[in-house]
């Protein structure tokens, strides 16, 4: 039985006392709630939210890290940093990072690995761009994310990786895949991890699809077999509207 998980990517959004007014609401709405959730929000935040969200189930993520233990890395944050605060889950990969942080499969692979060693559950992103969808390429270019990011990861550890599939053009730009498109990539994504591993590690692992995700279309994506949850942007910077897509 995988459990619906929905988390949600703030980006560079909220400072920190935002961000604790936004957990003292959210907290209220979420009680009662068996959807597990999380935020993933910016690194001057995390403290705070792991403050605000003690004694319930709400997990606290960051959006980056590094792959070395510590260093001469300028900017950078350890794993063992954001395990010292708390934190549950590191988003990995993201497309935003890819295109604008130079973060390629390698360094994602590094990351990934680091964040196993230790106690923090990785979100993966892969997906297409634009073009690579109208040209046909778009099962080749996840596939190859797939296959390189997880380079070398044991399948004992795969179940602590969440995958979230996440359409480049589906991102921030109001265009959700249909949840048939979104269905037709987890379903994919799911078939490569049977082939990279086996069936009973591949049916464990928790698929997201992301992308313009709002309440208004929450239940549609979430009912699909093969999408377990959700990688929410714009619409989990309000905790009204966040509930609302964990209520689907
Ligand atoms: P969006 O972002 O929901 O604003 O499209 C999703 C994401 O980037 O994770």
């Amino acid at each position: 039985m995988r459990i619906p998980f929905i988390a949600g990517n703030w980006k560079m959004f909220k400072t920190e006392e935002e961000s604790v007014a936004f957990a003292e609401k959210f907290k209220e709405l979420y009680q009662g709630t068996d959807v597990r959730a999380a935020i993933c929000a910016p690194f001057t935040d995390l403290r705070a939210l792991k403050e605000a969200f003690e004694g319930t189930a709400i997990g606290v993520g960051a959006q980056n890290v590094h792959f070395a233990d510590e260093g001469a890395y300028t900017g950078e944050i350890s794993v063992k940093m954001l395990q010292e605060i708390g934190v549950d889950y590191c988003i990995v990969g993201h497309s935003e990072r890819r295109q604008y942080f130079a973060e390629t499969d390698e360094t994602v692979n590094l990351k990934l690995k680091k964040l196993l060693e230790g106690t923090i559950s990785p979100i993966l992103c892969v997906g297409e761009s634009l073009e690579q969808r109208d040209s046909g390429k778009l099962f080749d270019v996840v596939k190859n994310q797939l296959v390189e990011d997880l380079k070398d990861i044991p399948s004992g550890d795969i179940q602590r990786i969440v995958i979230a599939y996440e359409p480049i053009w589906a991102i921030g730009t109001g265009r959700t895949a249909t949840p048939q498109q979104a269905e037709e990539m987890c379903a994919f994504i799911r078939q490569t991890l049977i082939e990279m591993y086996d069936e009973e590690t591949a049916d464990q692992v928790i698929l997201q699809y992301g992308g313009s995700v709002k309440p208004a279309n929450a239940s549609e994506i979430m009912n699909m077999d093969e999408i377990d949850g959700a990688l929410v942007g714009g619409a989990s910077l309000k905790a009204e509207d966040f509930m609302a897509i964990i209520d689907f």
